[in-house]
């Protein structure tokens, strides 16, 4: 069956562009999801693309990103577009409804979005209910923690989001990046992030779960600032790095919604993402694994930031253009540059675009 989703998408794009979100859960258990596959495309994932990190067992690099299904409502129907792994959330403590509509806005003609729809979650007690309820071990599953726009104490609400959840997620991720809560990218700044991170490895510990640790960064950080998460990564013990965030800066846009308040994700996002991805690598001396987001649209996308320091991908807004059978081209076209530039695997080509690639450590 030939790709259907550019004859869906002009439907929904006529509509607001949160409706056409909200439409989603429903499409999918509908079976909608299966009907916009090309099933010829579906084949299992060519053996060079999976990889072992902490533990897991990835079937291939390529996952959604946090913001797809905050809410846990969908993952298992989204893992069938062939995803290798799905991050849940954000997720906050307390149920609450995020920021006043309309909040959510497509840039057709920039291949973007621009959100600030400011952590509308159902709350993590929900959110772990649907977790529970749902095999996940048939494939992995992250979640993505937050905290509520209206929290007096930040670290608090992670300790107990980290003590819930810590059973049923496959990797957690402390999120300090989303522009849309006042005050949360201030916890990216060194000294405040190495005490918070110390407090949440040490809540982790107690939870008895060696659930990886990942901390989620904004791709408008400082230099300086970048060095300084490199150090408390490293002091800290943190699992891993997701780079990055959406953007609060506007490079050459030409959409009409060009100038709304909020996070910039898609095509222009990219070069950033993957220019402080190849920082950080090199900042971290390549110690941990990073997950690269932020605009990747095509396999020749996913393997630059795979050569620029990613042992893992994630896309969310590309899939809004693309359709579904985006996963399944990334993934084939992904195995086919590996072959090309004579990669057995992932990890052989993660950081190779660097001059001196930094020795991956493996993960324990
Ligand atoms: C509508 C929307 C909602 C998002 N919500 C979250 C979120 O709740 N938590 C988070 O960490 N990132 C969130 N993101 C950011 C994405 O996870 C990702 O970092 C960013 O969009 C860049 O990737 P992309 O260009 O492939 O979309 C959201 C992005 C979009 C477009």
């Amino acid at each position: 069956m030939p790709n259907l989703y550019p004859l869906i998408r002009p439907v929904l794009f006529s509509l607001r562009a949160e409706t056409a979100r909200d439409l989603a859960p429903w499409a999918l258990k509908a079976g909608l999801g299966r009907f916009l596959l090309n099933r010829k495309a579906q084949k299992p994932d060519p053996s060079n693309l999976g990889q072992n990190l902490w533990g897991l067992r990835f079937p291939n690099p390529v996952g959604l990103a946090a913001g797809g299904d905050k809410d846990a409502q969908m993952f298992d129907q989204l893992r069938r577009f062939g995803f290798g792994y799905i991050e849940v959330g954000t997720v906050t403590l307390r149920r609450q409804p995020g920021r006043p509509k309309p909040r959510l806005f497509r840039l057709d003609e920039d291949q973007a979005i621009i959100n600030r729809m400011g952590f509308n979650s159902a709350g993590l007690d929900a959110v772990i209910k649907r977790l529970s309820a749902v095999p996940t071990r048939a494939g992995i599953v992250g979640l993505n923690l937050g905290i509520n726009s209206d929290s007096k104490n930040a670290a608090a609400d992670y300790e107990d989001g980290i003590r819930l959840s810590a059973g049923f997620a496959d990797y957690l991720v402390v999120n300090v990046s989303s522009p849309n809560t006042p005050g949360l990218r201030d916890l990216q700044q060194g000294a405040v992030l190495g005490s918070l991170l110390k407090r949440l490895m040490r809540v982790r510990e107690e939870t008895g779960h060696q659930v990886p640790m990942l901390v989620k960064i904004a791709p408008d950080l400082k230099p300086e600032e970048c060095r300084d998460i490199a150090k408390v990564v490293l002091d800290t013990g943190i699992n891993g790095l997701i780079i990055s965030n959406t953007t609060v800066r506007r490079p050459d846009l030409v959409s009409r919604h060009a100038q709304e308040a909020g996070g910039l994700s898609g095509r222009p996002l990219l070069a950033t993402s993957t220019a402080l991805l190849a920082d950080m690598y090199r900042l971290t001396q390549g110690r941990l694994p990073l997950i690269g987001v932020g605009g990747i649209a095509s396999a020749e996308d996913a393997y630059a930031q795979i050569r620029a320091g990613a042992s893992l991908v994630q896309l969310y807004t590309a899939l809004v253009f693309a359709g579904p059978d985006l996963v399944n081209q990334i993934k084939s076209g992904l195995a086919g540059l590996l072959q090309r530039d004579g990669f057995g695997s992932i990890a052989e080509a993660v950081g190779t675009a660097h001059a001196v690639p930094a020795q991956l450590v493996t993960p324990s």
